[in-house]
């Protein structure tokens, strides 16, 4: 692997495997895996101001207030383990979000250097959320089925329980697809002007093979 600076974003429709595939990039690339929708979970389990506000979105499949994410995503940014790279999982989600993001990273004398776009069938998405579990100790995320846990409900790694995030039942993931579609598809677009769009295939293929299609993207392959 290179020493190149990785400023990455993952982007793909909820289900798609950013998270299952970040985890894999950061432990690769030693970069810090920035994940809104884990940062604003988090603010909901504190109960704070800003967790008591995105709650309600959250639970309805919509996005959060692009003022309020922007700000967790500036604030984090900032700090010093981000400065020679980064990687963002589910940020920009609206072309208004990249837009802010571009200037916020112009301002230090950076930019966005590669955009992964994890490619799934929506059947598929469906199909994994639905079957999606979290250990509520580190957070690792499972499936039922894909990627089972070695003892059914808890965690490989810590040992804790596991659970079924409150947005992962069939009528909220609908919501959230047609959200993807209407408000972060636009992205593509956005990023493929930009010239650092590049396309993971991630249907019908396990993560380890999806990471090896993401790796060779990484690398300029
Ligand atoms: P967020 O947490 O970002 O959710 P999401 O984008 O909907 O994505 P997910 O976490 O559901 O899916 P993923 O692509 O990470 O898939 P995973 O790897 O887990 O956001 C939640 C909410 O927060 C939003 O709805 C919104 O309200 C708010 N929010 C967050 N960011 C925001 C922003 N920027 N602006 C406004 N609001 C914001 O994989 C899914 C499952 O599939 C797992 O079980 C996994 O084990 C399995 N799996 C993964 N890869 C494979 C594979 N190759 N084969 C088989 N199974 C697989």
């Amino acid at each position: 692997m290179t020493e190149t600076q990785r400023n990455v974003i993952l982007l793909g429709a909820p289900g798609a495997g950013k998270g299952t595939q970040a985890e894999r990039i950061a432990a690769g690339y030693a970069v810090p895996h920035i994940s809104t929708g884990e940062m604003l979970r988090a603010a909901v389990a504190e109960g704070t101001e800003m967790g008591l506000a995105a709650q309600k979105f959250m639970e309805a499949g919509a996005l959060v207030p692009d003022d309020v994410v922007i700000g967790v995503v500036r604030e984090r940014l900032a700090r010093a383990d981000a400065q020679r790279g980064f990687l963002l999982d589910g940020f920009p989600r609206t072309i208004e979000q990249a837009e802010r993001l571009d200037v916020m990273l112009a301002d230090g004398g950076r930019g966005v250097t590669q955009v992964i776009l994890i490619d799934v069938p929506e059947d598929e998405l469906v199909e994994r959320l639905a079957g999606r579990r979290m250990c509520k100790g580190c957070g690792k995320g499972y499936h039922v089925v894909f990627d089972p846990p070695q003892k059914e409900g808890l965690c490989d790694v810590c040992g804790a329980e596991l659970y079924q995030r409150s947005d992962d039942n069939e009528a909220t993931v609908r919501k959230r697809l047609e959200v993807y579609r209407a408000q972060t598809e636009p992205l593509v677009g956005y990023y493929e002007g930009h010239g650092v769009l590049r396309t993971a295939q991630g249907g019908g293929k396990m993560p380890d093979e999806v990471f090896a299609q993401v790796e060779q993207l990484l690398e300029g392959e």
